[in-house]
């Protein structure tokens, strides 16, 4: 087949796709209290999750309506079986010069130094306490020493290295110095993410009555750690960088919840069974499994994605109105991949 030739898209607001978050899986091996209900989520059967060859498909038409940058998410990616083929695979698609990863860190230490060989930049760390037995009572499972030994092992691989940290209210304040405290003598980025009121029975009605917003976390770290000062971000970036003199790394702040980075919003996201989602506040907005499995050619594939990121909420909290349910407790970020 010929390939396409699109221009580079650009959705009604001006804001261009660049960037794709692809689920790899629904699966998780932690049940993280504010993504999921001690049961777990009931998963997909496996044929109604994208086989990687059909993943590889849908990203390549991607490629070519302007998405430059892959991120791996879930779930957990490394649940899936033969995740790093897969990469090695969409590594060697043209068109994208960055792929990196979003992972607990539970089972990857190991696959370390394949991430290394194939050229992955960085790679995001979920971490919110480094206390084992907080640890246990967020994650519901005993694994920080396996998440610690990924984050030595990425460190010593020279992978560029991000932690996520979620801020709950009552769960972990106590962890937020520590972890930030990680960057003084690491080159790491410790990222502190607003929490959002996905799954897991969380009451949290409106970002007004959001215990720890963003505002509040940087008055936190900056009372305990000096001053907070900005780094000039990329365009598109979701968190606020943050120098702290004397760190070797750096802090950052996602006001997840309270949406203050939409304007710049250049990504789309691509769900386990093969849903897209133009804003992670929207239900879905297009079944791309369902064209894709009736037959639909490349071009009628980049048709219906140009429509769909075209037409995007302008922003997450009117994505969040035009939801058929006006609630966000039913969905478990681990069918979105954050
Ligand atoms: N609020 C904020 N962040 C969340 N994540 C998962 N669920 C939530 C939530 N309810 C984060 C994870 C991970 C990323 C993929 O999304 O901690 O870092
Ligand atoms: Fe798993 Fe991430 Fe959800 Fe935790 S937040 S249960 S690590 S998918």
């Amino acid at each position: 087949m010929p390939p396409l030739s699109f221009p580079q898209l650009y959705d009604a607001h001006g804001r261009p796709l660049e960037y794709l978050r692809l689920a790899v899986t629904d699966r998780c091996n932690l049940r993280c209290f504010y993504c999921m209900p001690e049961e777990g989520i009931t998963y997909l059967p496996k044929h109604e999750l994208l086989s990687y060859e059909e993943m590889l498909r849908l990203v390549g038409v991607m490629t070519q309506l302007g998405v430059r940058k892959v991120r791996l998410t879930g779930g957990e990616p490394f649940v899936r079986r033969d995740l790093v083929p897969f990469m090695e695979r969409l590594a060697a698609l043209p068109g994208l010069s960055d792929i990196s990863l979003t992972t607990n860190g539970v089972l990857t230490a190991p696959h370390v130094p394949a991430l290394a060989r194939l050229g992955i930049k960085a790679v995001n760390l979920s971490l919110d306490t480094l206390d084992r037995q907080r640890f246990f009572e967020i994650t519901r499972r005993d694994e920080l020493p396996q998440v610690l030994r990924t984050l030595h092992a990425l460190l010593e691989a020279g992978i560029q290295l991000k932690i996520n940290a979620v801020v709950m209210d009552g769960r972990n304040i106590q962890d937020l110095v520590p972890l930030a405290e990680l960057s003084r003598e690491l080159p790491v980025d410790v990222r502190f993410i607003e929490e959002m009121p996905f799954n897991g029975g969380s009451h949290i009605a409106t970002p007004e009555s959001l215990p720890w917003n963003h505002r509040r976390i940087r008055q936190h770290l900056e009372a305990h750690l000096g001053e907070l000062a900005p780094v000039p971000m990329p365009v598109g970036a979701t968190a606020s960088e943050y120098t702290i003199a004397g760190h070797r790394g750096s802090v950052g702040i996602i006001a997840a919840y309270s949406r203050t980075f939409c304007g710049s919003c250049n990504r789309l996201r691509l769900t386990a069974e093969g849903g897209i989602k133009t804003c992670l506040y929207d239900q879905g907005v297009l079944d791309l499994r369902a064209l894709l499995r009736n037959g639909a050619t490349d071009n009628d594939l980049a048709e219906a994605l140009a429509q769909a990121f075209y037409h995007r909420a302008a922003n997450g909290f009117e994505a969040e109105r035009l939801r058929p349910v006006h609630q966000l407790n039913f969905e478990s970020m681990a069918t979105i991949g954050g």
